[in-house]
């Protein structure tokens, strides 16, 4: 048996086709029973079936064999379950015959509460608690609910069945094909469904009302939520039928199963799951409500949607052929969710809010302890930790460019006949570029290879000189240091207007361009902006005569959105990676006060976020002034917004409205504070006070929380009271996300324990990590202290994940590293190996950048200037 231990893959002497699954559920004693019949492909000579399976107790196992007739059963000498490994081992007395048979298995399990495998999560229904069972079973918990070969190239259909007390409703990816009452239980079962990978397999059992539609085809698609909340489904009910229609169109295939499901369930580790047929949400991603949900949670629903039912056929249909190939998956649903949204809900402007995944993309990438788009996977724990920013984030980025790079027409054509190949078959990385290759004639592979099998991004340096353009690459790391990383470049510029645009592909260190050949003399240009409309994922570094000139184009209004963007995000790297001086990058800032754009505000907010943070380490006494810099500059997009919706406003103006608000309440800035208590005010004796509507209100606790301290906890004791209250999962993070903004130490600790009680649902605790600066060393002390029970409440996975790095990453000093480092060295799990690196490395970055800044000399007069400024 020793042979099948510490394998990344399952043996494959017995492939899976069919599987027969009858589970019994049993919701108050929180434990299930299910017996098994799986038909086998035995391909190669065996003593052994080798599968996976976790947390099971195996009752009873056999395979039968029935060839012309005559029946064989093979009773297994000995049954082994190896924890460690995940694996279930049946080994028989004698070798199995060569052909088709049937693996049955008995087996039972318990209802979890740690929201993976076939858990519980709990509501309430007239006032009474209860329990429903649900599955997780991405990337690896299938094996939780039922033995099987849990990889996803080994797909075969499912037949379920399910035996669940009468008055309850009970889902599966498939519809139901016959239900038999019988007394107090009923036995459900669905048809078979197509052939599929199990990490897609889903059931669902509890009290459920639903709302329903169905696409021009004839899709049924219906929203399920608890009683009470069914409304809340229509949006997504609506967006998810004309996305369907819209996915039909784009990869040229027709949604494969006849009916769709999303359901929102109460306890959710991740946003949502694309289970084939029926798609789980959290209540957040899923439901909106008309008086009391928020532009942004309206986004978040339209997005999310439009990502699950892009993976029914990038993921579903077509399935990567191991976790490696994650990002194919992940990457792709991401980018397609906003090809989706764009056209859904074109004034969003979708696009340009893309640079917020790209410049996290890029956040991530840009350190050291980063890892490939393509990424070896030698165990299960590992696969958890790649849900990460490179696998979403630069995988769609990458995807982004390579689109751009070869037209949207050939991209789309190429994709479907990718679709259309591997349908009910599993891809890799190199099957989609060959596929992308094929359809537009363009080296894809080659270009990119070295963006997905190698980590990094380059850092394009460009000078102009003598009437020429030098362009240099190198690989940019945020801790300054520069990595041997070389990539294929698809350089876009344009000079002084976008109609003068020039592409190349920059494939070696180095390369010069004389101005003829972009038909325009340099002294002539303007600006040079290169990366045009920020589509390639890499950044740009100008020389100073050229930046000088792309500020001016700045405050003239000549450059696009996205443009504006990436001067600023470009600038702020470098300033970290201390390659620009936070003075110049201050100075850069204050061309945006009368940026328009939602997206790039947003971004200059939370720039202004981090610099705040780290001049509070470098130079205290710049503080008071560089904070006034910030107020100055938000005022302008404050004062034309206002606290309350104009009438036909914007989403984007809705969205503005609440992050410039939570940015002055953060800044403290009395004015803000003062119109935020009068609001709240009135929003604690009316819910549905016009007075503070559900964009502003995260702003107004946010400010209330600033001014609570030991002695006055009013502000703090009324959010608690609201948080009790609602049964809006929006409203409830809301609230939670700003209670640690408090920069009252004690009230901080208060917060940070509350998060772990049982008023907060153990997916929600991570909403309330983002404490101040003046809290962290407190919530530091706190992690080592509740270290053992969180990791015990969270176990594995990237819940886990985020309270490592939302509590590490803020701090700035060398030793403070070293204690992180210490704590964690006898803590050491893989499930968190690489997420406290990187944290850690940030640490790091920071102090450094500390020092750096500690130097600058001509900080103290260029902050004051900026904070005295008159416009
Ligand atoms: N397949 C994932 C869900 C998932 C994530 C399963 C991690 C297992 C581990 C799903 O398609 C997804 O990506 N959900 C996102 C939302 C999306 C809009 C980015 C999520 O959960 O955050
Ligand atoms: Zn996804």
């Amino acid at each position: 048996m020793e042979q099948f231990r510490r394998q990344a893959r399952l043996p494959k002497f017995a492939v899976p086709k069919r599987y027969d699954i009858r589970l019994k559920p049993d919701l108050a004693a929180c434990k299930f029973g299910g017996s098994l019949d799986i038909d086998l492909d035995i391909v190669a000579d065996t003593r052994f079936i080798v599968l996976n399976a976790a947390e099971l107790s195996i009752d009873n196992a056999s395979v039968s064999f029935s060839p012309r007739g005559s029946s064989k059963l093979f009773r297994p000498s000995k049954i082994e379950l190896i924890q460690e490994d995940e694996i279930l081992v049946l080994e028989f007395g004698e070798i199995l015959p060569i052909g088709v048979g049937v693996l049955a298995i008995w087996f039972e399990g318990i209802l979890n509460d740690k929201m993976k495998g076939f858990y519980r999560s709990t509501y309430e229904h007239n006032g009474e608690k209860k329990n429903m069972a649900v599955t997780q079973f991405e990337p690896a918990d299938a094996r939780r609910c039922f033995p099987c070969w849990d990889e996803p190239a080994c797909k075969a259909t499912f037949k379920i069945t399910l035996e669940v007390p009468s008055e309850l409703v009970a889902l599966s990816n498939m519809p139901v094909s016959e239900e038999k009452v019988d007394g107090p239980l009923k036995t459900v079962s669905y048809q078979e469904s197509p052939i599929m990978s199990t990490y897609l397999v889903a059931v669902v059992v509890g009290l459920f009302d639903y709302v329903e539609d169905h696409t021009s085809d004839g899709v049924k698609v219906r929203v399920y939520s608890q009683f009470g909340k069914v409304n809340q489904g229509k949006f997504a009910l609506d967006v998810a039928v004309r996305t369907l229609e819209l996915y039909k169109e784009y990869f040229a295939v027709p949604y494969s199963l006849p009916k769709l499901d999303m359901i929102a369930i109460p306890d959710f580790a991740a946003g949502a799951m694309e289970n084939y047929g029926l798609v789980t949400y959290r209540e957040t991603a899923l439901l909106y409500d008309n008086q009391h949900s928020a532009a942004a949670n309206k986004q978040r629903v339209a997005t999310v949607v439009a990502h699950e039912l892009a993976h029914q056929w990038f993921g579903n249909l077509v399935t990567m052929e191991w976790w490696t190939h994650l990002w194919l998956n992940e990457g792709f649903a991401t980018w397609v969710s906003y090809l989706a949204t764009d056209s859904l809900f074109p004034e969003w402007k979708i696009w340009t809010q893309f640079l917020d995944e790209s410049t996290e993309g890029l956040r991530l990438d840009g350190l050291e302890e980063s890892h490939p788009i393509e990424v070896d996977i030698n165990h299960a724990g590992e696969i958890d930790e790649i849900f990460d920013a490179i696998s979403y984030r630069k995988g769609a980025s990458v995807i982004r460019m390579l689109q751009s790079y070869l037209g949207a027409e050939p991209f789309q054509r190429s994709l479907a006949s990718y679709i259309k190949k591997y349908a009910c078959s599993n891809a890799k990385t190199e099957d989609l570029w060959a596929a992308l290759e094929e359809g537009s004639g363009e080296p894809v592979n080659k270009l990119m290879n070295s963006w997905t099998k190698q980590k990094g991004y380059p850092v394009v340096s460009v000078k102009a000189r003598d009437n020429k353009l030098e362009f240099e690459q190198s690989q940019f790391l945020s801790s300054g240091s520069s990595g041997d990383g070389q990539w294929i470049v698809p350089i876009t510029l344009c000079c002084g207007s976008y109609d003068k645009r020039k592409n190349f592909l920059l494939q070696t260190k180095s390369e010069t361009l004389t101005m003829e050949s972009l038909g325009c003399p340099i002294d002539a240009c303007s600006w040079i902006k290169l990366n045009v409309d920020q589509t390639g994922f890499y950044r740009v570094k100008y020389d100073e005569e050229l930046a000088a000139k792309l500020r001016h184009a700045i405050e003239n209004k000549h450059l696009t959105a996205t443009d504006r963007f990436g001067i600023l995000d470009d600038s702020f790297a470098l300033c970290m990676a201390r390659q620009l001086s936070l003075t110049s990058l201050l100075a850069l800032m204050g061309a945006y006060r009368e940026e328009p754009d939602y997206t790039v505000l947003s971004n200059l907010i939370s720039i202004s976020y981090k610099v705040g943070k780290i001049a509070a380490d470098a130079r205290p006494e710049l503080i008071d002034n560089i904070k006034q810099f910030f107020i100055n500059l938000f005022q302008y997009s404050a004062e034309k917004l206002g606290w309350e919706p104009k009438k036909g406003e914007s989403h984007l103006d809705a969205m503005l409205r609440g992050e410039i608000l939570i940015a002055l309440a953060e800044l403290g800035d009395e004015q803000t504070l003062d119109e935020a208590t009068r609001r709240f005010n009135a929003f604690l004796d009316d819910r549905n006070t016009p007075l503070l509507p559900p964009d502003t209100r995260k702003a107004a606790y946010i400010a209330m929380m600033q001014k609570v301290n030991t002695t006055n906890r009013s502000g703090f004791e009324s959010l608690l009271r609201v948080y009790r209250e609602t049964d809006l999962s929006q409203e409830k993070t809301r609230i939670l996300s700003a209670l640690a903004s408090c920069p009252d130490e004690v009230i901080v600790l208060e917060v940070l324990n509350f998060l772990l009680s049982s008023e907060v649902r153990s997916q929600d605790a991570v909403f309330g990590l983002y404490v101040c600066r003046e809290g962290r060393e407190t919530a530091w002390k706190w992690l080592k202290e509740n270290w053992d029970l969180i990791f015990q409440t969270y176990g594995s996975g990237f819940l886990l994940t985020r309270f490592v790095s939302a509590v590490v990453s803020p701090f700035a000093s060398l030793e403070k590293a070293k204690e992180v480092e210490e704590f964690f060295a006898t803590r050491a799990k893989p499930s968190i190996a690489r997420t406290l690196k990187q944290s850690i490395e940030r640490v790091h970055i920071n102090a450094r950048w500390v020092q750096s800044i500690q130097n600058e000399k001509d900080l103290a007069e260029a902050v004051k200037e900026l904070a005295y400024r008159k416009y």
